[in-house]
């Protein structure tokens, strides 16, 4: 998505016989969003993409509703829910409304089917652990503190290296940089908190020339298919275009600061349609010298807020852990705890590391997530 990249063999012209060496066609493949006029890239397969041995439902997934919807602030400590499994079935659901899903993935293993979501767009924060992202488009290794961004349609299998801890933020509209950091071009302008320097595209494109049986499970309308093939699906000797899955680690944002407090949009990472991303990360506070670092509380009238906690700290809240997640729903105030503001007044810096979500309609809880709320959180800001 963010500029024009190639891997591997192309021809010099789109649309043209391009030959394998015995003489045989590659198949030519467009994969583009928005109907033709959004980015897209072409793909050349040694085999048809289009061929599919059998189709079947392998599973739903009707993410269930929290039973108590009770307004109120809430906190999960997501560091109880259960290690281990599979990337694509073992997902923990969390938050959810009809722009945004959002789920907790700690996979220990590669899966032996591939994936592809054919419903939304993919943004996968890896909270810890490294791995390789295997895709039809190449192979991207990614560690931790990495945002993956994985646009829709795109065939992949994770390859975690041991344990990963991803929160998964799946989109129904398509996932971007925000529009006021580029330039008409395309380009990341210089206010912009990170460029194009610090985006990282497939670097190897592995052919595989293999046939048999290969699974792939699909997911759409909130179901999950499995599609079987007669060949490896990763099967592309070469592509080029605007449509890869590609990734930025939030080390590489550069925090915007300023003599007095600076509104959450200064961290803003990407947009979608219907919810914004932001990173805190660590950096210089407020340098006016009566400036209070901390925020003011806050209606975030319209929005839901969450907070992902990468790191124990966190300048505004107090109880958190690493790996908390906190909903400041929209129709009450939040801010920082008691304490919390006097707290940071004087201080120069924060360690802080939080990937923020902010959805424009009410977002449900889950009801996987029940199991792990912190049910003091909402009186946490009762004076003692
Ligand atoms: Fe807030």
């Amino acid at each position: 998505m963010p500029f024009y990249h190639r891997l591997g063999d192309i021809p010099k012209k789109r649309h043209v016989a391009f030959r394998k060496p015995d003489g045989g066609l590659y198949y030519e493949h467009l994969m583009g969003n928005m109907g033709f006029t959004g980015p897209s890239s072409l793909l050349y397969h040694l085999r048809l993409p289009t061929a599919v041995k059998s189709q079947s439902l392998f599973q739903g997934l009707q993410w269930e509703v929290d039973s108590d919807t009770t307004l109120r602030n809430r906190h999960f400590r997501l560091d109880g829910l259960k290690a281990g499994g599979s990337f694509t079935l073992n997902r923990v659901p969390l938050l959810f409304n009809s722009d945004v899903a959002i789920s907790m993935a700690r996979p220990d293993k590669a899966d032996d089917f591939f994936y592809r979501n054919g419903q939304g767009d993919e943004i996968l924060y890896v909270s810890d652990g490294e791995g390789v992202l295997e895709s039809i488009m190449g192979d991207l290794s990614y560690s931790s503190g990495d945002y993956i961004v994985i646009p829709r349609g795109i065939t992949y299998r994770l390859k975690p290296a041991g344990a990963n801890r991803i929160l998964v933020i799946e989109s129904a509209g398509f996932v971007e940089t925000p529009k006021r950091y580029r330039n008409d071009y395309g380009q990341h302008l210089e206010h912009s908190p990170y460029c194009e320097r610090d985006f990282r595209v497939p670097e190897a494109l592995p052919v595989h020339d293999e046939v048999g049986d290969f699974r792939i499970v699909v997911k759409r309308e909130n179901r999950l298919y499995e599609h079987v093939i007669g060949h490896h699906p990763f099967d592309v000797v070469g592509w080029d275009g605007h449509y890869y899955p590609w990734a930025t680690n939030i080390e590489d944002f550069e925090p915007i600061v300023g003599r007095l407090h600076q509104p959450p949009p200064v961290h803003q990472h990407f947009q979608a349609p219907g919810f914004v991303v932001c990173s805190f990360v660590p950096r210089l506070y407020d340098f006016h010298p009566e400036a209070v670092p901390a925020p003011y509380n806050h209606s975030n009238v319209m929005t839901d807020e969450v907070i992902y906690y990468a790191h124990d700290k966190f300048m505004s809240r107090k109880g958190i852990e690493y790996a908390s997640l906190t909903l400041h729903p929209d129709g009450m105030p939040h801010g920082p705890q008691p304490g919390r503001i006097e707290a940071s007044i004087g201080k120069d810096r924060t360690e802080e590391l939080a990937v923020m979500i902010d959805t424009f309609k009410p977002l449900r809880v889950a009801k996987g997530a029940q199991d792990v709320e912190d049910v003091a959180y909402p009186q946490s800001w009762l004076e003692e």
